[in-house]
């Protein structure tokens, strides 16, 4: 039900990581054509690694913003992380086999792999890096590839440019830099949805005694006093009026039931609801709504979060929008509801108008399904609300 929000959070993240490997990597490559340009400096293939690394960044950065589920998402993240374990074999190969820092770059690439995948996919990145790793040793002992020592047989190790340079930018800007980064943006993600977290169930808690509130008073003033008033005629002898005062009740008492959980929603769907709803509105205000809906029933936690992001919607119209015309329309797209409630009232500024419990709750619901929100209005020309929800199972959910 979280999949959208988790979606959009690991894009973000997974795009940051690869903005960073990116910034690291196009720094190395400066670096590299500096100090291969400078005469006499020995030419070492191990810098061409860094190009080819971008180079792998540039058409995955591109697949992983395309895709639409978590699912396809993490297949992406994870062939790139697989081939990337490739690379970082043949770097460690030319960096000594299981010498030096060579087996270090595989660092990165198993702590991505198991923070951001699931855990068959981050096991099996760990496993080619580990066969990767293991398949270099082997085939170095074993003499079928030759063991390079990329910096021995020249000056103390110290002394040689080339392990100066290349400790420097492995070290200090291939590790301890981008190692930052990346634990930092993992504890910014943790520490957002914490926060999140804390706030939402803050305002729900707040929400609920409200709510709790309303209906006490409906019922101690509405409903209570029209049953002391029954009580009263009958005691005076008018059982006609009592008659009235309870028939009064009677209703009183099916309206808020209905308003705490309408029942038509359980028994035939949103759409019904919907018209119901649609139906009251308009005789309690005056103003014409038109509800085109889809046909069929969604997952039961989608059409409690549509009804009540509706429900809001038209308590807006009611309350600030002078509308004479409301249409909610409600259509199904490839995985996902797209909707929109639209009145021709007086519109206003959303980038103006303080946010009260009502925006912000509609868009708490849309987001609790990983769908999105937004608000189309401008003096004087009407309020669009409209949303898409993903919907991933079409099988009616009944409690
Ligand atoms: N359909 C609409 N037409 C005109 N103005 C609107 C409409 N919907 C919202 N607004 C404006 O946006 C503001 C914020 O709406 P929101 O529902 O968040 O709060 P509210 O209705 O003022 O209070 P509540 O928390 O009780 O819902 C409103 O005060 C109103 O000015
Ligand atoms: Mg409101």
């Amino acid at each position: 039900m979280v999949e959208g929000r988790e979606l959009a959070e690991t894009r973000a993240i997974v795009d940051r990581t690869f903005r960073v490997r990116r910034i690291t990597l196009g720094a190395f490559c400066g670096v590299a054509l500096v100090v291969l340009g400078v005469p006499g400096f020995p030419f070492n293939p191990v810098f061409a690694v860094p190009f080819a690394w971008l180079l792998l960044t540039l058409p995955f950065q591109w697949l992983l913003r395309r895709q639409r589920t978590l699912r396809s998402l993490q297949n992406v993240h994870a062939a790139f992380l697989a081939l990337e374990s490739a690379l970082v074999s043949y770097l460690v190969h030319r960096l000594g086999g299981v010498a030096w820092v060579g087996v270090l770059f595989y660092l990165f690439t198993v702590i991505y792999a198991n923070f951001f995948l699931p855990p068959l996919a981050g096991y099996v990145v760990t496993g080619i890096a580990l066969f990767g790793f293991a398949l270099v040793a082997a085939l170095e002992m074993t003499g079928l590839i030759p063991h390079y020592l990329p910096f021995a047989g020249q000056a103390p190790p110290h002394q040689d440019p080339v392990w100066v340079v290349a400790t420097i930018l492995v070290g200090g800007f291939g590790f301890y830099a981008v190692l930052a980064f990346t634990v930092r943006a993992f504890a910014t993600m943790y520490e957002r949805r914490r926060r999140a977290l804390a706030e939402l169930s803050a305002r729900l808690l707040t929400a609920q005694e409200e709510e709790r509130k309303r209906i006490a008073r409906k019922v101690h003033d509405e409903l209570g006093q029209t049953l002391a008033a029954a009580r009263w005629a009958l005691a005076g002898g008018d059982p006609a009026e009592a008659e009235r005062l309870l028939n009064l009740s009677v209703e009183g008492m099916r309206t808020l039931a209905r308003e705490l959980r309408p029942p038509l929603l359980d028994e035939l769907g949103l759409t019904p609801a919907l018209r119901a709803l649609a139906e009251r509105f308009a005789t309690s205000t005056g103003v014409v709504v038109e509800v085109e809906g889809p046909p069929g029933r969604l997952p039961s936690e989608v059409e409690t979060a549509l009804f009540r992001v509706i429900h809001e919607a038209l308590e807006n119209v009611r309350r600030h929008a002078e509308a004479r015309q409301v249409t909610i329309t409600l259509d199904r797209r490839r995985g996902a509801v797209v909707g929109e409630v639209a009145d021709d009232g007086k519109g206003f500024d959303p980038h103006r108008a303080g946010e009260g419990l009502g925006l912000s709750g509609m868009k708490e619901w849309v987001g609790f399904l990983g769908g999105e929100l937004h608000i189309h209005s401008q003096p004087g020309k009407g309020t669009r609300v409209r949303f898409t929800v993903p919907v991933h199972d079409s099988r009616p959910h009944r409690r």
